[in-house]
């Protein structure tokens, strides 16, 4: 059972944040999306990651998190898988409004426009609860200042997964500030691998054949023009970036800014 809010507050770790629970949303019996209180002095860049984490068994266990509300919000935003056996999300899947949830102090990232070259159009490739990092960059303005076109590709198993992604653009499309900035720039293009839809397959396959480009109606890739982010399982983010090396572009990092960049400490 959960240690009482007295008992927790003891036994927070240095240099960690405890903050509330403020909003859960399940949908499916994999993903989850939640809310917490942004502490008062915590800063980071979209699209940066945190180590979140929980008392189990009086012991914090962490576990990277991408932040997935944008650098301006009040609130901090997680959408996150729940593993079964999983040390910490076996746990964190069962918060409730008012829990308390850990975070380290640090958040840190490469899915960042600074790790970026300058160009005109930046696709966003996301698989499964990858689309996190993302959700945060589509909502900050300063992504539609760099770009002039924004292309998020979100390609889950079926499509009841896609529903995070579906409600978040959404969500764009009807904030009374958010769509002014946005425009039409943002392009949503989900894709599903175990089920029926109109888009389908790994999204890997659809740039390999092209049909991401055709349906589309954009040019194939080109490291003059386009950037890439991606963010998936290990070998969905080594696979990604074989076809955007093939296509010519590099990758980046915060220290030596290209044409794509990689999380790599994103899981699962
Ligand atoms: P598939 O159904 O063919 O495995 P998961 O939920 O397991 O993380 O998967 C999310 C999505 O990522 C699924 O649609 C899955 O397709 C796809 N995927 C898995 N591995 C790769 C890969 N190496 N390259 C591209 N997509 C992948």
């Amino acid at each position: 059972a959960p240690a009482k809010t007295e008992d927790f507050a003891q036994s927070i770790p240095a240099g960690v944040y405890a903050e509330t629970v403020l909003d859960v949303t399940h949908y499916t019996d994999r993903l989850f999306r939640f809310t917490m209180t942004r502490p008062q002095g915590f800063r980071f860049r979209s699209g940066e990651f945190a180590m979140i984490g929980l008392m189990v068994e009086g012991k914090p266990v962490f576990r990277a998190y991408s932040i997935a509300s944008p650098a301006w919000a009040e609130e901090l935003e997680f959408f996150s898988i729940k593993v079964p056996d999983g040390p910490l999300t076996s746990h964190l899947q069962a918060i409730k409004p008012g829990d308390q949830v850990l975070m380290r102090k640090k958040p840190t990232g490469t899915l960042v426009l600074d790790a970026l070259t300058p160009g005109r159009r930046l696709y966003m490739f996301s698989t499964g609860t990858g689309i996190a990092p993302f959700a945060s960059l589509i909502r900050d303005p300063e992504t539609y200042e760099k770009f002039e076109e924004v292309i998020l590709t979100h390609t889950t198993r079926d499509v009841a997964e896609l529903k995070y992604g579906f409600d978040l653009v959404h969500e764009i499309q009807n904030d009374e500030l958010l769509k002014e900035v946005v425009g039409d720039k943002l392009r949503h293009y989900p894709t599903v691998t175990r089920e029926d839809f109109e888009y389908r397959g790994r999204i890997t396959d659809l740039i390999s054949s092209g049909k991401l480009f055709t349906d589309l109606g954009v040019p194939p890739l080109d490291p003059a023009i386009d950037r890439g982010m991606i963010c998936g399982s290990s070998a969905m983010l080594k696979d990604t970036k074989e076809l955007l090396e093939k296509a010519g572009l590099d990758e980046g990092a915060n220290s030596k800014p290209a044409e794509f960049v990689i999380e790599r400490a994103f899981v699962g």
